[in-house]
């Protein structure tokens, strides 16, 4: 069956590895006929959560940035993938910013059932990736609705183009087909 992906690249920097990472998986998921939509966080403006939790009344931010339209496409998705470079052992903060503004889903009849985690790093361990998984696994667990589905991790990639030739291309390719 047919799925509606929605696929969030953090990274700001043009042409980055993460967000290479995340066009493999697009590429598989649009390969095996799921609707697909893509969004980078480069250029949006998407201010700090302020804590007010309005929104839980609302179903909306009092905020009225970029959130707003990349929040209403997060909830109609069945699958939602982000991918964010690691930094500092963490997850980008831009990303960190959009889950926090996210926060209008929580108490919303919200489509999303699995979430995947694509992020790059320079370190050549496996375990580069443990922190900011970890992450996105707290969030996902607050929307008993949707599971953690994995995380895809290129090792030793930094500079723009590392992950070309990374295995982690293939697997995210594969993962986006078998979505
Ligand atoms: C502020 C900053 C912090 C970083 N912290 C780490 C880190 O903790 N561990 C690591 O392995 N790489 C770290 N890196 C390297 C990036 O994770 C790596 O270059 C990654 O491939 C960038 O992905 P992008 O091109 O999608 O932005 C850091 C890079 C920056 C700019």
């Amino acid at each position: 069956m047919s799925k509606k992906v929605l696929v969030i690249s953090s990274t700001l920097r043009k042409n980055g590895n993460s967000e290479k990472l995340a066009q493999e998986f697009m590429r598989g998921a649009k390969d095996s006929g799921n609707s697909v939509e893509f969004i980078s966080l480069q250029d949006k403006e998407i201010k700090f959560c302020k804590g007010c939790l309005s929104c839980l009344k609302t179903g909306e931010c009092v905020i009225k940035d970029d959130s707003i339209e990349i929040v209403k496409k997060m909830k109609d998705a069945d699958v939602i993938v982000f991918s964010s470079p690691i930094y500092y052992y963490e997850m980008s903060g831009q990303l960190k910013t959009l889950l926090d503004r996210a926060n209008p889903l929580y108490t919303s009849d919200y489509k999303f059932r699995e979430i995947y985690f694509l992020t790059t790093a320079a370190d050549s361990s496996y375990n580069a990736s443990n922190i900011a998984t970890s992450g996105i696994k707290g969030w996902v667990s607050c929307f008993s609705k949707a599971q953690f589905k994995r995380n895809i991790h290129a090792v030793g990639v930094e500079a723009i183009g590392d992950v070309q030739n990374n295995l982690a291309m293939e697997e995210a390719y594969k993962a986006g087909k078998g979505v």
